[in-house]
């Protein structure tokens, strides 16, 4: 008998994690979601995943994807985590006006993160309603003295020193 629906995502709900942005780019140009489901999983070599819902906008794009970068979010960019993850919102609006570069690849760096990871896609396996995305990271950056936006109990929580 599986978990009840309910029971399940309030239980996730009690895992405190970041909050990332993953961006990517096609043909159509730049996209980018808001995605927590986000992990290491290996370090010789350097490999992480993330875990996209299969009816998404994004999703199509991340499947066709060559590259994607893992922004992970500061602490003051809640807003930006709202508006990437905002269905309403196209990829045009979600960029608009907002501070980035390129990567190597050509792949949106939102400006004021915590970090970012750089990463070509190397697999994919199904994972129910969502596609599990393995990427192997070629390159990455770290900001020191920036604090993490967190995600925890259905809203955003931050780190009390
Ligand atoms: C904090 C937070 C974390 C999220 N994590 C994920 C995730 O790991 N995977 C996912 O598919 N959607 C996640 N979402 C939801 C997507 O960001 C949202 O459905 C977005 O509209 C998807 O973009 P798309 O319509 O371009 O696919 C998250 C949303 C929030 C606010």
């Amino acid at each position: 008998m599986p978990v009840s629906p309910k029971l399940f995502r309030n239980t996730l709900a009690k895992f405190c994690t970041g909050v990332t942005i993953v961006t990517t780019k096609s043909q159509d140009g730049l996209h980018g979601l808001t995605v927590n489901s986000f992990t290491s999983v290996s370090l010789d070599p350097p490999m992480i995943l993330i875990c996209i819902q299969k009816n998404g906008l994004s999703h199509s794009t991340l499947y066709e994807c060559e590259d994607f970068v893992v922004n992970v979010l500061s602490e003051e960019q809640k807003e930006l985590s709202d508006r990437f993850a905002n269905p309403a919102l196209d990829s045009e609006e979600r960029f608009l006006d907002l501070n980035f570069r390129l990567s190597e690849n050509s792949v949106p760096i939102l400006a004021g993160n915590l970090g970012h990871l750089e990463c070509r896609l190397v697999d994919r396996f199904e994972g129910g309603d969502h596609t599990i995305f393995i990427g192997q990271v070629e390159n990455g950056d770290f900001c020191a003295g920036k604090q993490p936006l967190l995600f925890y109990d259905g809203g955003y929580a931050y780190l009390v020193s």
